[in-house]
């Protein structure tokens, strides 16, 4: 029996099977190459759903894990500590005037941005007004926020939600009135296919909210911190929301999550109407800081522009083109929509010639590497995507 085998069958008896696995166990990893437990190797075109956006083990997020590891560990949230400090103040210069909230998860940060336009808009404005193929969370307001069918077999969910398609304004403006608190969406959805909305749709969403007093919520927990090639997906139409919902790459691969609030709103949390007692833990804080140092002084955002336009111009001419819909996205949040039904033999062949790459909404591949994938890298990594389309 290999390694392999031997730790999914312990995994299958101790652990509950929620996720759908693919079967390998990974153990070790540097930059965007990972080994599993017998020793194959691995480029990682998926970034563990985002997380590591800057790959396994980056010298400059080992450094800041263990130097605060060796000072400061845990402090309640009572207390001040530096590296919360430092996280907040980039957000604050990178995106906009706000003020931060850090806890684990995107789910979480959602709960907090919920709560926040619900408290601020009062009893009389409880609507919140999320989109259709959005994706937000499972916990259970994220989940209400979170139309379809992860929501099966959870009823009763969060009242006040209700469900609009993406990119369409008259939806939209049927419904959001006087007493809604919020509208949420991702700046481009990322579990519904990589969708991005129609130019000017975005600012004809805010023009909206302010008219009739709602809160703008942005999900950027996959389009943040320099997935798109730019800070955050929503500097892509310039299009600046009230509430902005963070996670994924915010903490490196170590779970941070947030939101930042413009300061009108973000008054309403007074002491006692909300917490999270790890958020904004030092250990995680530290690192989640050094991310933004890291892709500042290494000049990634430009990087993940360049990189992302090159993998659509070789998939868009390469030999398996006719078997490609669309490529969508923006720097490496890349959706590549094949003609085929189903992406999931792409998946599946793909990791058997070493390339981890997802599918999502079924026919949809998304390619989201680490900002650090090197082009040598990328080539080899297109190479057995092509192959992999090309045979099924
Ligand atoms: C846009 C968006 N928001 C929120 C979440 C939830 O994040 P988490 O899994 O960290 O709770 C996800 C997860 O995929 C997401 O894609």
């Amino acid at each position: 029996m290999s390694i392999s085998t031997e730790l999914i069958g312990r995994h299958d008896a101790a652990l509950i099977g929620n996720y759908g696995k693919l079967p390998v166990v990974l153990v070790r990893g540097q930059g965007s190459t990972l080994w599993d437990a017998d020793g194959k190797e691995y480029i990682d075109f998926f970034a563990g759903f985002g997380g590591t956006v800057l790959g396994h083990c980056h010298p400059r997020l080992v450094a800041a894990i263990t130097q605060q590891a060796q000072s400061l560990w845990q402090v309640g949230n009572q207390f001040y500590s530096e590296p919360q400090i430092r996280l907040a103040e980039h957000l604050k210069s990178k995106a906009f005037d706000g003020r931060a909230f850090f806890c684990h998860s995107g789910a979480e940060a959602a709960e907090a941005a919920i709560k926040l336009a619900r408290i601020s808009a009062g009893p009389d404005r409880p609507k919140i007004v999320t989109m259709k193929k959005g994706f937000h969370g499972r916990t259970m307001g994220a989940l209400s926020a979170t139309a379809g069918p992860a929501q099966n077999g959870f009823a009763p969910l969060v009242p006040g939600f209700v469900h609009v398609p993406f990119d369409d304004l008259d939806a939209l403006e049927e419904v959001v009135d006087g007493t809604t608190a919020a509208v949420m969406l991702e700046p481009i959805q990322g579990e519904g296919g990589i969708n991005e909305p129609t130019k000017g749709y975005l600012r004809a969403v805010r023009e909206l909210c302010d008219r009739c007093g709602a809160v703008l919520i942005f999900d950027e927990v996959w389009t943040g911190v320099g997935r798109t090639g730019h800070w955050f997906g929503h500097q892509i139409s310039g299009v600046i929301p009230d509430i902005m919902t963070l996670g994924k790459a915010l903490g490196g691969g170590v779970p941070v999550g947030g939101i930042l609030a413009k300061p009108r709103l973000a008054a309403f949390f007074k002491p006692g109407t909300h917490g999270c007692t790890l958020g904004g833990n030092p250990i995680c804080a530290n690192v989640s800081a050094a991310v933004f140092d890291v892709i500042e002084q290494e000049n990634l955002l430009e990087y993940a522009r360049k990189a992302g336009a090159i993998i659509r111009d070789q998939l868009g001419s390469s030999a398996v083109r006719h078997k490609i819909k669309a490529i969508r996205g923006s720097g490496l949040f890349l959706g590549v929509e094949l003609t085929i039904p189903d992406g999931l033999p792409v998946v599946h062949h793909a990791l058997d010639h070493g390339l981890i790459i997802n599918a999502t909404q079924k026919n949809i591949l998304r390619i989201c590497p680490s900002l650090t994938i090197t082009h040598q890298q990328i080539e080899k990594s297109l190479a057995i995507l092509e192959k992999a389309i090309a045979a099924v």
